[in-house]
């Protein structure tokens, strides 16, 4: 019998998210670089920490063999909460849905830890973000001024948000 699988079906067409790993550390850097300016972004140090060292689940969103984007959450042993340390989609690749995905990637593995609430701080400025927030549910929790220790799009401030899961 022939198998006819429809070319969007194919592994090529088909985004996937995926557990990150070691191979994967080159592209998540290069895409943390194109999202945040120096000194912002993590160093491609920070994030091997935080993808194979750190108590975290890290995922990462393919279309074929391209790395469109990537999602980090950390834990800590007794807390409730899941926190989200980073998510980031190559800017040439927003809009599609991808930042969406990734973060109910995220949340699912906080479940699937017992965790019951998801946690995260945004720059007050960083309006696509704190817009994918909104829609995915998380509602402030407070605004931490002088959050960062630089400048995030004119603001050191940020917005902590959360989302019950
Ligand atoms: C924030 C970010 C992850 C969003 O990723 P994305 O793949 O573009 O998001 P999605 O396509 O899944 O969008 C989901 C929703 O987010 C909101 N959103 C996304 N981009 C937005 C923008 N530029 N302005 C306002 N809202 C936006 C919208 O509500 C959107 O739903 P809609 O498409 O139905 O309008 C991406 O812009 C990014 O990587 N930014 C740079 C890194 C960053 O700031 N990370 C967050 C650190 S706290």
């Amino acid at each position: 019998m022939l198998l006819v699988i429809p070319v969007n079906m194919e592994p090529q067409h088909r985004s996937i998210i995926r557990p990150a790993n070691r191979d994967d550390l080159e592209a998540i850097s290069a895409i943390e670089q194109k999202c945040f300016p120096e000194p912002i972004a993590y160093s491609k140090r920070q994030l091997a920490y935080l993808v194979l060292n750190a108590n975290s689940a890290s995922f990462v969103e393919t279309l074929g063999n391209v790395i469109r984007g990537f999602v980090i959450v950390t834990y800590r042993r007794g807390s409730p909460i899941g926190h989200i340390e980073t998510i980031d989609v190559d800017p040439a690749h927003t809009k599609k849905g991808i930042g969406l995905k990734l973060l109910t990637r995220a949340e699912d593995d906080m479940r699937k830890k017992g965790k019951r609430w998801s946690q995260l701080e945004v720059s007050e400025n960083n309006k696509a973000a704190i817009g994918l927030y909104k829609k995915a549910g998380y509602t402030l929790k407070e605004k931490i001024n002088r959050y960062y220790r630089y400048e995030h799009e004119g603001t050191r401030d940020a917005l902590r948000m959360v989302k019950a899961l």
